[in-house]
C-alpha cells in the first residue's frame, strides 16, 4: 500500500510522517529531501542555477535513506549529509531548483523506486496528483498559515536561529506562492484526498489522526 501525504511546508507533515511511519512499522520516503539532496550538490558545485546541470545532478545523484535510533538518516554515496540538507541556506535554494523540469522530471524515477516498498507513506508536494496518482489512501495535510509560522519558529529557535514571527509568515507566503502556482506539478489538494486540517491539534493529536486514517483504510482493505 501506498499512502501518500502531500501538503505546503511547515505543517510539521514530515515530523508527523515519521513518527507514525514508526509507530505502524511502515516505510517513510521524504521526497523533499531528496530534492534537498539535489540543492546541496547543485549549491556546492555552484551550479544551481542552471537547470540543465541540476538536472543532471538529479539524473545521477545516488541518494539513500538509513534508519537510525534518532529516525532516518540521509546520505548521498557515502557522506551523511542529514543535517547540511536542513540549513536555511540549502533551504532557499532548493525552492528554487525543485520548480525546475529538468530535476522534476528526473526524481520521478527515484521517487518511484524509492516509495514501493511493500507498506509506504510517501510525502511532499505532488506525490498524489503525479508520482502516485494511484496510491491507496491520499492525504492532504496542513495547517493555518499562522499556526504553520508558529511551528516554523520553534524549529529555527530550537536550532539556535532567530527570526520574528512576521519574517517566517513571510517565508511561507513566499514558498505557498512559488509551490502552488508553479507550471510544473504545482501543489493541490486532490480532488480524491481526505484534508486533515492540524491547525489546532498537538503533535500527539496530529499523529493519531494521520495512523487513524491509515490504519482505517488498511482495515477496509485488508478484511
Ligand atoms: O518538504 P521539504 O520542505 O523538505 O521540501 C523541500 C523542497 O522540495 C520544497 O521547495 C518543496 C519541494 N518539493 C517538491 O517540489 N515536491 C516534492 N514532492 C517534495 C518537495
Amino acid at each position: 500500500m501506498i499512502i501518500a501525504v502531500d501538503g505546503p511546508s511547515g505543517a510539521g507533515k514530515s515530523s508527523v510522517c515519521r513518527e507514525v511511519a514508526k509507530r505502524l512499522h511502515w516505510s517513510l520516503l521524504d521526497t523533499g529531501a531528496i530534492y534537498r539532496c539535489v540543492a546541496l550538490t547543485a549549491m556546492e558545485k555552484g551550479v544551481d542555477s542552471d537547470p540543465a546541470a541540476c538536472g543532471e545532478i538529479a539524473r545521477t545523484i545516488d541518494i539513500r535513506f538509513v534508519a537510525d535510533k534518532s529516525g532516518q538518516r540521509v546520505f548521498i554515496g557515502d557522506r551523511d549529509v542529514t543535517k547540511e540538507i536542513r540549513t536555511f541556506e540549502t533551504t532557499q535554494t532548493v525552492n528554487r531548483i525543485a520548480p525546475m523540469p529538468e530535476v522534476r522530471a528526473q526524481l520521478l524515477e527515484t521517487q518511484r523506486r524509492l516509495g514501493h516498498a511493500t507498506n509506504s507513506i510517501v510525502e511532499g508536494r505532488d506525490i498524489g496528483s503525479v508520482v502516485f496518482p494511484k496510491a491507496e489512501l491520499k492525504i492532504y495535510y496542513t495547517a493555518s498559515a499562522k499556526a504553520r509560522a508558529l511551528r516554523r519558529l520553534k524549529e529555527f529557535q530550537a536550532k539556535g536561529e532567530n527570526f520574528d514571527l512576521e519574517e517566517v509568515v513571510r517565508q511561507i507566503q513566499q514558498r505557498d506562492e512559488t509551490e502552488f502556482n508553479r507550471e510544473h506539478s504545482p501543489l493541490i489538494q486532490c480532488e480524491d484526498a481526505i484534508v486533515l486540517d492540524t491547525s489546532d491539534l498537538s503533535f500527539e493529536e496530529s499523529c493519531q489522526a494521520l495512523a487513524k486514517l491509515i490504519q482505517d483504510k488498511y482495515a477496509e482493505l485488508n478484511p
